[in-house]
């Protein structure tokens, strides 16, 4: 069984074609980098348009199949941008119903959970899923990732991406495993006076946004202001994640998404998963931002479990929920 998945919620296309052992047989991505400021869906959506064909040739070519080798088509609906997620739910759509394949509908942050597992060999862990449009603590039980605590407002990635293109650090993505924030914060010390915001399980960094911004306009050294919201940002997290972990029982830690590849936040989640006797091992930098690998796992395991849609159904979701899904393979993945 082989299947084809379509990534296309944020500023990557991504196709992955992956067998029915989990192993990767393509992994293609055309990522869109803006020139300045944020991801516009406008544009983005043009270039996936343009991008599609190309990186579709280019996969099937690494996995040196032809179309018709492949069983089905699987897409991330949601959550997402609605634009670029109309892009790929057209490349499926089209797939799927020219070859009569069956389509898999896969969502998004399911996806980045099942990729930290597969890439991890975690096999039940409590999840920190940190992206440019996602900040959450999710952790399996009944037949569902439920989501433990999440951001109230913005989400970290994109309270990073922001704060960095505001004071002029930008492009401000993560490289290397430091984003812009963290070498701006080299040589900077602890500033009072920027709120620390958990609230029950969710965190919220706003407030914390326009501090900062405050604080960079007031004259205090752009070192100080990187490294005390960095600090503040990471350690919230941390906080949840840590009281998830003590509330489930769960012994296995991941961190998943756009901002597992930074390698302070795998320090600090290591450490505090160390504290408890839980296992943490960190996401492989290439699969912890968008993909379409993880589509294309998610996707072998929903069809083998019956979860499929007729191209007529597969309309995107840009607010589809992680608890939404059911998860009957949860057990049993990775194989
Ligand atoms: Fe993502």
């Amino acid at each position: 069984m082989i299947v084809l998945g379509i990534e296309s919620t944020a500023h990557t296309f991504g196709i992955g074609i992956v067998d029915e052992r989990l192993r990767v047989l393509a992994d293609v991505r055309k990522q869109y980098a803006p020139k300045s400021g944020g991801i516009l869906p406008r544009e983005v959506a043009p270039f996936f348009s343009r991008s599609a064909a190309q990186a579709l040739r280019e996969a099937l070519e690494e996995a040196r199949i032809s179309v018709r080798e492949v069983d089905a088509v699987a897409v991330a609906l949601g959550p997402g941008m609605g634009p670029q997620l109309r892009v790929g739910a057209s490349v499926a759509r089209a797939l799927a119903s020219h070859y009569a394949k069956p389509l898999v509908p896969v969502n998004h942050a399911v996806a980045h959970i099942e990729v930290a597992r597969w890439s991890t060999g975690l096999k039940d862990p409590i999840a920190l899923y940190v992206a440019g449009g996602n900040t959450a603590v999710i952790s399996y039980a009944e037949e569902r990732y439920r989501v433990f605590g999440e951001t109230l407002d913005i989400p970290l990635g994109n309270l990073l991406d922001t704060f960095a293109r505001e004071v002029g650090i930008a492009p401000p993505y993560v490289k290397g495993g430091k984003h812009a924030v963290d070498i701006c914060a080299e040589g900077g010390d602890f500033l009072e006076g920027m709120p620390y915001v958990v609230k029950g399980q969710d965190s919220s960094f706003s407030g914390l946004l326009t501090a900062a911004l405050r604080m960079v306009e007031r004259g205090a050294r752009l070192s100080d202001v990187c490294f005390t919201l960095r600090e503040i940002a990471y350690s919230s997290v941390v906080e949840v994640l840590e009281r998830g972990l003590a509330l489930t029982g769960k012994r296995e830690v991941v961190l998943t998404g756009g901002v597992a590849a930074s390698s302070l936040l795998n320090e600090k989640i290591s450490l505090m998963a160390s504290l408890h006797g839980a296992a943490f091992r960190p996401i492989p930098r290439e699969y912890s931002g968008d993909n379409g690998v993880m589509i294309a796992l998610t996707g072998v395991a929903a069809l083998k479990w019956g979860q499929t849609v007729s191209p007529s159904e597969a309309l995107v979701r840009q607010r589809w929920r992680i608890d939404q899904v059911k998860i009957p393979w949860y057990y049993e993945f990775p194989w």
